[in-house]
């Protein structure tokens, strides 16, 4: 695992990497985030890692990605060359391929921490991406603040300058909205509309950007892919597991409130990643993910193979340690607020579904709630699930259900009026609402 500066109770781990032409040891971390963690410019990017390896044609460097194994790091695991050959049947030109950077998860910062350190690693990605598909227009979707605090428009003009990029880069904003980087709303978006999620099919590489075939990868996904076209599938699989190999980028929030951005080997233990000492449970995947009881966190791994079998997964690797004082009914009713609110309120389950749910779930968290809420919310659940247009609904209930059967002790004391933190203020962020900038468009 590598921490970046600022990481406390973890021990860093010294990062090295070798300069061209010889690639990094396989095994060495930190992979994508730079050493000692100073962002990269241009010149330095180029000293360490060389030129984009432009293949020279269409499809060449799926068979590598198909070899390295990598999945992609935005959320859904998906395998990154079915996309590809998916996308390159379009045919030269057609196709559109774009960087995702919404990031619209409130508890995630790797992929604005990849902009701000990595931002060429991104970049030679996303052109290699769109060589690999044939691609005619590449777009990098960026989150409208941390657009502003990275300045990563200044980045794509200096490369524009040299000649590095053989498709020219726009630059969109994305809303700070939780769904704004779903794909299917993001290709709205940039296609004119809102960002709000479609009923699928078609699905985006099929009709997406424009009606056009569309090519959408995660911002660290791209940055694998950029290490994959120097390095090669076999130093990918250097590290991680068999079946998944490589590296993640995690937030990690510690129970002392502390957050990092650490890269971390998949298949490494959680107790490596977060201090479970003083720890009640852990959020693993974010707000759709699931939560777990600590001791049982402790023998898990960053992996989706130890997290599937409780339903949870990977995600965008968020990582948060409940501390022991706190109500996790309390914390899982504002976020089921929040969700509940960030829903496009155009799908039956999201409009009447998620507010009776968020409202329950605040119930819960209150004193003596009434015995029936359970019932009510195990109902609701069930009506919403697999219902909407997107998948929001149903993450929204993995999360519900999770906190419903790792608090039931919880929820038995507030059912005799009492609470582990009563009145202490709220530990994981929800953004206080959508500013008038903050919209839909
Ligand atoms: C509700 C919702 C929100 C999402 N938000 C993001 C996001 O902010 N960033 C992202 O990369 N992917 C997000 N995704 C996943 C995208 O739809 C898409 O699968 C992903 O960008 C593909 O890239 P990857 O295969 O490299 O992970 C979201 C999916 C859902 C259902
Ligand atoms: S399921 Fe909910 S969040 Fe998804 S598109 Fe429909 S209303 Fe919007």
């Amino acid at each position: 695992m590598t921490v970046l500066p600022g990481a406390r109770g973890m021990d860093a781990v010294a990062a090295s990497v070798a300069p061209l032409p010889a690639p990094p040891a396989g095994g060495t971390l930190p992979r994508l985030l730079p050493p000692a963690g100073r962002a990269e410019g241009l010149d330095a990017h180029l000293d360490r890692r060389g030129p984009v390896p432009y293949t020279g044609a269409p499809r060449v460097l799926i068979g590598d990605v198909r070899a390295s194994g990598l999945t992609g790091r935005g959320g859904g695991a998906f395998p990154v060359y079915r996309k590809l050959e998916a996308v390159a049947v379009a045919g030269p030109g057609r196709a559109v391929v774009v960087g995702n950077a919404a990031e619209g998860e409130p508890a995630s910062h790797k992929d604005e921490m990849l902009l701000a350190l990595a931002p060429h690693l991104v970049l030679d990605g996303l052109q290699l991406a769109a060589e690999a598909v044939g691609a005619g227009r590449a777009i990098l979707y960026v989150r409208r603040d941390v657009l502003r605090r990275t300045r990563i428009d200044t980045h794509i003009s200096e490369r524009a300058g040299t000649g590095l990029d053989r498709v020219a880069v726009t630059l969109i904003p994305a809303p700070g909205r939780f769904l704004a980087g779903e794909e299917s709303a993001l290709a709205s978006l940039i296609s004119g509309g809102a960002a709000v999620p479609r009923f699928t099919p078609p699905r985006v590489f099929q009709r997406g950007v424009d009606g056009r075939p569309t090519l959408v990868q995660n911002a660290e996904t791209l940055a694998h892919l950029a290490l994959i076209a120097r390095y090669g599938p076999a130093w990918f699989r250097g590290l991680g597991t068999l079946n998944e190999p490589g590296t993640m980028v995690c937030t990690l929030r510690q129970a002392d409130g502390s957050v990092t951005v650490a890269e971390a080997a998949i298949g490494t233990p959680l107790t490596a990643l977060l201090d479970l000492r003083a720890a009640s449970a852990v959020l693993a995947g974010g707000y759709h993910g699931i939560w777990i009881p600590a001791g049982t966190a402790a023998r898990l791994t960053l992996s989706n193979s130890a997290l599937r079998p409780l339903g949870g997964f990977t995600g965008a690797g968020v990582l948060a340690a409940l501390p022991a004082g706190r109500c996790g009914l309390a914390e899982t009713a504002r976020i089921a607020r929040y969700l509940a609110r960030e829903s496009a309120g155009q799908c039956g389950p999201c409009r009447s579904g998620l507010p009776s749910i968020a409202a329950a779930a605040g119930e819960l968290a209150g004193p003596r709630p009434d015995p029936r809420v359970l019932a009510d919310l195990s109902r609701w659940a069930g009506q919403v699930e697999g219902r909407g247009a997107c998948h929001h609904p149903d993450g929204t209930v993995r999360f519900l259900r999770s906190a419903l059967h790792v608090f039931a002790g919880e929820i038995a004391e507030h059912e005799r009026g009492r609470c582990t933190g009563p009145g202490a203020p709220g530990f994981l962020p929800v953004p206080a609402g959508p500013s008038a900038d903050e919209d839909w468009s």
